[in-house]
């Protein structure tokens, strides 16, 4: 398959975990013969630097000229905290998203075996938790009518929802829990706001057309503690936009590292992916920033075009690194020099050589090569 994949690595660690995500596309487009051709942009503070906008023309008209985005992180806020820039780094990404119509950031949130005692919940409460979140990415509370009054006193953020922004996603996360446990909680606030009425609502109204999979709806702040409590309890959650913000970093908990979760931001004509995590500026260039949600992103773009055998094989790369403690030092308990570069290169190691990547495995953490 030939893919033009759009890279905007952004600001902070986003260009160091971006270039291992390439790294393992570029040894899967190797080992399965596609042809990806990968084409950079900039986004956010570094664009602001370069063009005085956030989200350059040149950038948007790039990823909308190629089949998909692979995109780093973003900077939380101005180049230095200062939350009056007229350009915050942040609008790049919000643009992106909207003008791309990406309405549905799915998020998985997976316990892995090896990584259970790195959670600071307790093992039995997470062993085989395996969520997909279903975010609402382009409505509600983030892209609604908001204001500051002009004496600076009092200020507004609206959240709006039409049914068609609802129907579309509840459809998708519908789907997506048909081919999962058949079990989707939509996550609101439906006795207070009249936006997450209109949410219950209307998954009430879709879910006889869905038969096979049981429905429950919890509010918002009891969800957000069962999801510590009993995290295995749920297979897909349906959320609106700033709900599912907070709480797919809340479940990030779970895996043990925010630096492991991916998304896949998804709408009717394109597609982009990024990790969870932001900027993490102050690890910035210290190679010490994980490269496995963006990884796991580029394993989720192999999925979106039906790869999914490659895809998999990026999945057993990342568990297997894992389970050898080939991982930076937000996960390391074993060896405390591994690098984000090490880590990309034992991945795409293991892609070029997945037979014969037990040898020498032993002497990773000395900087030997794991093949001979
Ligand atoms: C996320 C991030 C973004 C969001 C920021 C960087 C705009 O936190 O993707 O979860 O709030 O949506
Ligand atoms: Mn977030």
């Amino acid at each position: 398959m030939k893919l033009n994949i759009a890279v905007l690595p952004g600001d902070g660690v986003g260009t160091e975990v971006t270039a291992e995500a390439v790294k393992v596309l570029k040894a899967i487009a190797v080992e399965f013969n596609h042809i990806f051709t990968f084409k950079k942009g900039l986004i956010g503070a570094a664009a602001i630097s370069k063009t005085g906008e956030a989200l350059p023309k040149e950038t948007l008209e790039l990823c909308k000229s190629t089949d998909a985005t692979l995109f780093g992180a973003i900077a939380a806020s101005g180049h230095d905290l200062d939350l009056n820039a007229k350009t915050l780094p942040i609008q790049g990404l919000l643009d992106l998203r909207k003008s791309l119509d990406l309405y549905a950031s799915i998020r998985p949130v997976i316990a892995y075996d090896s990584l259970l005692n790195k959670s600071p919940l307790k093992r039995d409460h997470i062993v085989g938790t395996d969520i997909s979140i279903f975010r609402e990415l382009t409505g509600g509370i983030y892209f609604g009518e908001s204001e500051l009054s002009t004496d600076g006193n009092s200020a507004f953020d609206t959240c709006k929802y039409s049914r068609e922004e609802i129907e579309r996603i509840a459809h998708l996360a519908f789907k997506a829990a048909q081919t999962r446990k058949r079990k989707l909680t939509l996550i609101d606030k439906a006795n207070i706001l009249e936006s997450s009425k209109l949410w219950r609502k209307i998954v009430k109204e879709l879910a006889p057309k869905y038969a096979d999979v049981s429905v429950q709806y919890m509010f918002i702040d009891n969800a957000a503690k069962e999801l510590i409590l009993n995290p295995k309890q749920f297979d897909v959650i349906l959320t609106e936009n700033m709900f599912g913000d907070i709480i797919s970093d809340e479940a990030s908990v779970i895996g043990g590292s925010v630096g492991l979760l991916a998304s896949a931001s998804i709408g009717n004509k394109y597609a982009m992916f990024e990790p969870l995590h932001g900027a993490y500026n102050k690890a910035k260039n210290k190679g010490i920033a994980n490269p496995i949600a963006s990884i796991l992103s580029a394993a989720l773009l192999l999925d979106h075009f039906g790869l999914f055998e490659e895809a998999a094989l990026i999945r057993e790369a990342v568990e297997k690194s894992l389970s050898l403690h080939i991982t930076t030092p937000d996960l390391n308990t074993k060896y405390d020099n591994i690098s984000t570069i090490k880590v990309g290169d034992f991945i795409e190691d293991f892609i070029n050589n997945p037979e014969e990547t037990n040898l020498n495995f032993t002497n990773i953490h000395l900087g030997q090569s794991t093949i001979i």
